[in-house]
């Protein structure tokens, strides 16, 4: 069932949302060769921590999920899991996915940070990947449908020859980290649940270089891409209001 939030909840989705950009805020300062993928979880933790909040990816799925942040390192599309052995280094794509709960409320945002200098390739690859996310929230408007959002996603990132991975999708999101609906990152315009005031959900287009497949590992969480090319990930959580849609989980430094 999709879930119409009230003035006074969006309110406080707002709230997590900043918590949830300030972490990636910290993140991206702390991205550099040499730190290993558990100290950005280390200081993600802290953050929230800090301001009151709790990281619900901790013990999150089955197996439980072990960090409080996804760290997927080039061809890591999602769900890296942090480790003491995964040290970034000069040339790297490092995706750092967040959740933050505050009060009740949760953000969710992701972004694919540069390692020091990196390949104009993976550049253009992390900024297209944002683009199919602008391309999409452009469509999240009162009276749309979700398969506007995703159709818009997937025409901007396939327009570029790049593989939409399929197997993942948005979702909606408030009290729980994944509620109704689904948003896709492929679909048909004029399709999907109708986009109402009040919603709140995750656009985050997940975005191949190369071709659209993955595999998970044996860990059961991380999530490469089949071809072993790198792949980025850009989401915000977006609430729907008056105003049209709001993303609680930008900032312009991130
Ligand atoms: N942040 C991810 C999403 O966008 C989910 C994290 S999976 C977890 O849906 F295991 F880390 F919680
Ligand atoms: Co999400």
């Amino acid at each position: 069932m999709v879930e119409i939030l009230s003035d006074y909840e969006l309110d406080r989705m707002r709230e997590a949302g900043k918590l949830t950009a300030m972490v990636l805020k910290e993140l991206r300062a702390a991205v550099k060769p040499g730190v290993s993928t558990k100290k950005l979880d280390d200081i993600a933790m802290r953050v929230i921590r800090e301001a009151g909040g709790t990281a619900p990816c901790v013990g999150y799925g089955e197996p439980p999920f072990p960090g409080a942040i996804c760290t997927s390192i080039n061809e890591v599309v999602v769900h890296g899991i942090p480790s003491e052995k995964a040290i970034l280094k000069e040339g790297d794509i490092v995706t750092c996915d967040v959740v933050a709960e505050l009060n009740g409320f949760m953000g969710d945002a992701a972004r694919t940070f540069a390692v020091g200098e990196i390949s104009e390739e993976k550049r253009l690859l992390i900024d297209r990947t944002r683009e199919a996310f602008f391309e999409g929230l452009k469509k999240a408007q009162i009276g749309n449908r979700i398969g506007d959002v995703s159709s818009a996603v997937q025409a901007c990132a396939e327009g570029y020859g790049y593989g939409v991975v399929r197997e993942l999708t948005g979702h909606g999101i408030g009290r729980e980290m994944h509620q109704d609906p689904d948003v896709p990152n492929y679909g048909k315009a004029g399709r999907g649940h109708r986009i109402l005031k009040g919603m709140a959900f995750c656009i985050e287009p997940m975005i191949n270089m190369g071709k659209r497949y993955v595999v998970l590992e044996d860990d059961g969480w991380t999530v490469l891409a089949a071809d072993g090319l790198p792949a980025a990930h850009y989401e915000n959580t977006v609430i729907i209001t008056d105003n049209g849609p709001e993303m609680t989980t930008y900032e312009e430094e991130i």
